[in-house]
């Protein structure tokens, strides 16, 4: 389901994205920062420095998490791409980062290097496409023979005719999800009894929808907090201890 699609994809981009940026921190043997030039410098920078090594990062997901797939069926098609869509939400987001050598500051000599997007970056970008995922249906059953790397994905048909086909960054779930209201052990769901809500947002996490419909408590809750933090030299950081209230609302 959509749920599923989204924790594919960010494990998936979790592992190229941590093993790219350790590739650049000399903590694997096997691969350092990238040095390669990504096509001509500009008029008025040139490459320099070290690049965090998306290549191997991504090459390394795709046999570390992949491989967890086995089948032929459309789940298998359906996991791997959405842990290439996971990848590729790394892999596209790399940015350019410079840095000034001129005199005090000047911009006389300038060297850039690519650097990978933060991770808080790639986790909402890959939440919308959570909100906007597609519903797939398989075009061609029983055709899964040479689905290898990237053919795969043209296999995916949207459920909705009149819908657009996913694209590589989309993505797809063919189940509609189940009902995280009620507790479902054999589907692994706790229901949302006890969650905490927002009794001011309309969103997911607004009491409305979150307690669907079963209403809420609302409490006062008394809390420790640390406050007035001083530092001292050197290197302490001093606090008091506040009590605080705290409005709290639990689904019922
Ligand atoms: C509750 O939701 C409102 C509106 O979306 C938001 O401004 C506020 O920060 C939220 N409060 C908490 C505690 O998350």
């Amino acid at each position: 389901c959509r749920e599923s699609a989204f924790v594919y994809a960010i494990t998936s981009a979790g592992v190229a994205h941590a093993v790219s940026r350790a590739c650049s921190e000399g903590i694997i043997e096997t691969c350092t920062c990238d040095y390669r030039n990504r096509g001509p410098s500009g008029l008025d920078w040139q490459w320099g420095g070290c690049s965090d090594n998306i290549e191997f990062g991504y090459k390394f997901a795709r046999r570390f998490v992949d491989s967890a797939e086995r089948g032929r069926d459309l789940r298998f098609i359906m996991n791997l791409h959405n842990n290439e869509a996971g990848r590729v939400h790394v892999s596209s987001e790399m940015r350019h980062e410079c840095k000034c050598h001129g005199m005090s500051g000047s911009c006389t000599v300038k060297t850039c290097w690519m650097r990978l997007p933060s991770f808080r970056d790639v986790g909402n970008n890959l939440k919308d496409r959570f909100d906007g995922a597609s519903r797939v249906m398989v075009s061609n059953h029983g055709n899964f023979e040479h689905l290898r790397r990237r053919k795969y994905r043209f296999q995916l048909k949207p459920y909705n005719p009149n819908h657009k086909p996913p694209t590589r960054k989309d993505l797809v779930y063919f189940e509609k999800s189940p009902d995280f209201c009620t507790p479902n052990p054999k589907l692994g769901v706790p229901g949302t009894v006890g969650r905490q809500c927002n009794d001011s947002s309309i969103g997911v996490d607004g009491c409305d929808l979150m307690c669907c419909g079963r209403g809420y408590k609302t409490e006062v809750r008394e809390e420790s907090e640390r406050c007035s933090c001083t530092f001292h030299w050197c290197c302490q950081v001093k606090c008091r201890i506040c009590r605080i209230k705290r409005t709290v609302h639990t689904c019922l």
